[in-house]
């Protein structure tokens, strides 16, 4: 538990920094943006709100409808949000939850400037979310669940949230085969999001423990990671796993159901 906290400490710590400093990859040599898709001809797209902090599209496999609710964890600047505002229109809703402030204050910046009456950013921790039973018609999340040290709470928040039928969709960062540990904490500081990304089917499987229907990965891209940075934190046999494709570290874009 208490390691859990010091784990959330840290992330938000972290993104409270990006925010501030705007930019993707900071001077510690962390690249925030090695993942990112881009946004540019989304409609929608509010380019203050894009810090290139995502690892996917997820609004593109969930196929929003006028008028629904969406409820988008980890919301940073309000990236995914604005997309999303865009598909329900005047009569939607669109939630984004953050626990950064310099996050939320980035997101609400943003609005504001948009003038969006049915677009707001809550304060909250996906493991425990400010939001009552059923309460949702669609759940986004781009490139956080993996930051999230309790996935076990944060799955079954989730799905409480969600209305019966709810659909998902998340961007994440996982792995296939195992990927040394000290490599792993490399991956980690070097990549920024992903030190607690889980393995493809374990990810999955956890979905389908928290009660989810049916989830299925929509879409996959590969991470190349440099032989350099392989060998500087692992062995020769971990370079050579990575190039017979046995270990890889991967960007998903999974859909579920409650
Ligand atoms: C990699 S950034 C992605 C931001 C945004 N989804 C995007 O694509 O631009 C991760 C975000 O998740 C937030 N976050 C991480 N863990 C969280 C948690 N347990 N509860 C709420 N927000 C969290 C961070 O503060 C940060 O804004």
């Amino acid at each position: 538990m208490e390691k859990n906290n010091e784990v959330k400490q840290f992330v938000m710590d972290r993104y409270n920094e990006v925010a501030e400093s705007s930019c993707g990859c900071c001077g510690d040599n962390t690249n925030y943006t090695m993942f990112s898709d881009s946004y540019a001809a989304k409609k929608g797209y509010v380019p203050d709100a894009d810090l290139s902090l995502g690892c996917g599209i997820p609004t593109d496999y969930v196929n929003i409808k006028q008028g629904e609710h969406v409820l988008d964890l980890g919301s940073g600047a309000g990236n995914d949000c604005f997309v999303a505002r865009s598909i329900v229109g005047e009569n939607g809703k669109v939630t984004g939850l953050d626990f950064s402030d310099k996050m939320l204050e980035k997101a609400r910046l943003n609005n504001e400037k948009m003038g969006y009456k049915n677009v707001s950013f809550v304060k909250g921790d996906i493991e425990s979310i400010p939001l009552p039973d059923n309460s949702v018609d669609v759940v986004i999340s781009n490139c956080v669940l993996n930051l999230v040290p309790d996935k076990t709470k944060a799955f079954s928040e989730i799905r409480r949230v969600m209305k019966p039928g709810g659909r998902l969709s998340v961007s994440d960062i996982v792995i296939r085969g195992d990927l040394p540990q000290e490599l792993r904490d490399a991956v980690a500081l070097y990549a920024g999001c992903i030190s607690g990304a889980l393995k493809i089917d374990e990810y999955i499987q956890a979905f389908k423990e928290a009660g989810f229907e049916n989830p299925e990965t929509k879409k996959e891209k590969h991470l190349p990671i440099s032989d350099r940075l392989i060998l500087k934190h692992s062995t020769e046999k971990a370079l050579a796993d990575f190039k017979e494709g046995l270990v890889e570290v991967l960007s998903i874009t999974l859909f579920a159901r409650k």
